[in-house]
């Protein structure tokens, strides 16, 4: 009589003639051999789907008694809030995931900057990033009116009217977009569709491309060295180890336990974030009379609404807005095209040269002050201040071509050092 063990290696043989499970287990867990020297800053990618199926999962449990309607959506939320049993948690677990998404995910990108994930043979898994990146900052922007408060109210109709300032066809695209003069619930509606059904669909299929891309050319690794390059005679990296159970038991399970404690820290004690995560106008009903007093998006907007308000002056027959508009956009079109700006012939920071260092330095500092000023009322000084971060944002991309060519790097050592 055939074991336990033999019935269920019976099953899955079966189940292997005729879908390759094992194969892509061993393809993409056991034998996919990871670079030895993954550090801290290895851990967002992992965080990223952790918060995306967050996200996933409180939000389908969140539509069971959400309504998309103008007269019922705040009410909903209430009542949410209020009577629906753990509801909420489930609220305030997706606002707070709604947070936490950017944060890891930012910390995912500056990873990349920082040890030049991007450059060839990664440039698609960038580009697929940049991507997931855009959609999650549609997904952030439809969500976050659907509680239909105040703020989410007038922060919607200054994003959507920006599109007026678009030259000959602007007020019309508006209330295309719109479907309406104002905001109201038809705009209402659609945000809910895009927000519950397209971008979700959108970024599940973008993350499974962005990790199939990873997993055709292989990790990047913090010293930026090849590891293909030394392979013993079974054709396995020396300096790699097979990603599961080294990273996923070693590496990820402890950071995704530490990573829960500071989002239930967050999530339980501080669920608005001072204002921070949920803005103090979105506890009130939307008001189409009663503009908020400062109209400021959720912070992690806040860099790109700095430089569109940096836009200060009209330019060859156009408006401010919307030179604030192409400028905004081209600050997120911009590291689209990273891989090939970069012509370090290395590719972590840690052996790039002065140049490399002091733009990164600068970028990042600049990115959080456009963030600070985004969140308060512009004065003559902070828009100067806000000008001149712009300038460095796009100063680090634009001069790399030329910084990482005539900096001095450092060698790459052919293996990862111990
Ligand atoms: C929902 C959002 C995202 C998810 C779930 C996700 C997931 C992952 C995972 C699991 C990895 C492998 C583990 C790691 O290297 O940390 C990875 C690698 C990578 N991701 Fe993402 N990612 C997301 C967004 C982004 C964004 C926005 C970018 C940049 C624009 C990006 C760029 C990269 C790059 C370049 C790598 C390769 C890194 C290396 O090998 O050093 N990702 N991603």
């Amino acid at each position: 009589m055939a074991t336990v063990q033999e019935s269920l290696q019976n099953v899955m043989n079966w189940v292997d003639e005729r879908l390759p499970v094992t194969k892509t287990y061993e393809k993409h867990m056991s034998k996919y051999y990871a670079p030895k020297n993954f550090n801290f800053w290895y851990i967002f990618g992992v965080l990223s789907v952790v918060v995306l199926v967050l996200q996933l999962v409180t939000g389908i449990w969140l539509t069971m008694n959400y309504i998309p309607a103008g007269d019922r959506a705040f009410a909903s939320v209430e009542f949410i809030m209020r009577d629906v049993e753990f509801g909420w948690m489930l609220r305030y677990m997706h606002s707070t995931g709604a947070s936490a998404f950017f944060v890891v995910v930012y910390m995912h990108m500056f990873r990349g900057l920082m040890y030049g994930s991007y450059k060839k043979p990664r440039e698609l898994i960038w580009i697929l990033g940049m991507l997931i990146y855009v959609a999650l900052m549609a997904e952030g922007f439809f969500g976050y009116l659907l509680p239909w408060g105040n703020m989410s109210y007038w922060g919607a109709q200054v994003i959507v009217s920006l599109v007026g300032a678009i030259p000959f066809w602007g007020e019309e695209l508006a209330v295309w977009v719109r479907g309406d003069f104002n905001m109201s619930e038809v705009a209402l509606n659609r945000f809910f569709a895009l927000h519950v059904v397209l971008v979700p669909l959108a970024l599940i299929v973008l993350v499974f491309l962005h990790i199939l891309a990873l997993h055709e050319v292989g990790s990047n690794n913090p010293d930026g060295i090849d590891v293909k390059a030394n392979v013993d005679e079974e054709g396995k990296p020396l300096d790699s180890v097979p990603f599961h159970p080294y990273y996923t038991i070693g590496h990820d399970l402890p950071a995704i336990v530490i990573f829960l404690f500071v989002f239930c820290a967050v999530m339980f004690f501080y669920p608005d974030g001072g204002g921070y995560l949920i803005e103090h106008p979105n506890y009130e009903p939307a008001d189409p009379l009663k503009t908020p007093e400062l109209i400021a998006p959720v912070w992690y907007y806040t860099p790109f609404y700095s430089m569109l308000r940096a836009c200060t002056f009209p330019l060859f027959g156009m408006t401010a807005k919307f030179w604030g508009l192409v400028v905004m956009a081209g600050a997120i079109a911009i590291p689209f095209v990273l891989p090939w700006l970069d012509r370090s012939p290395v590719k972590s920071i840690r052996y790039k040269g002065l140049g490399s260092k002091v733009f990164l330095t600068l970028f990042v500092i600049s990115f959080f002050i456009l963030g600070y000023l985004g969140t308060v009322h512009p004065t003559p000084m902070k828009t100067a201040l806000a000008q001149l971060c712009t300038g460095i944002y796009f100063a680090y991309f634009l001069l790399m071509p030329w910084y990482t060519s005539v900096e001095k790097t450092k060698p790459v050592p052919e293996r990862v050092p111990e």
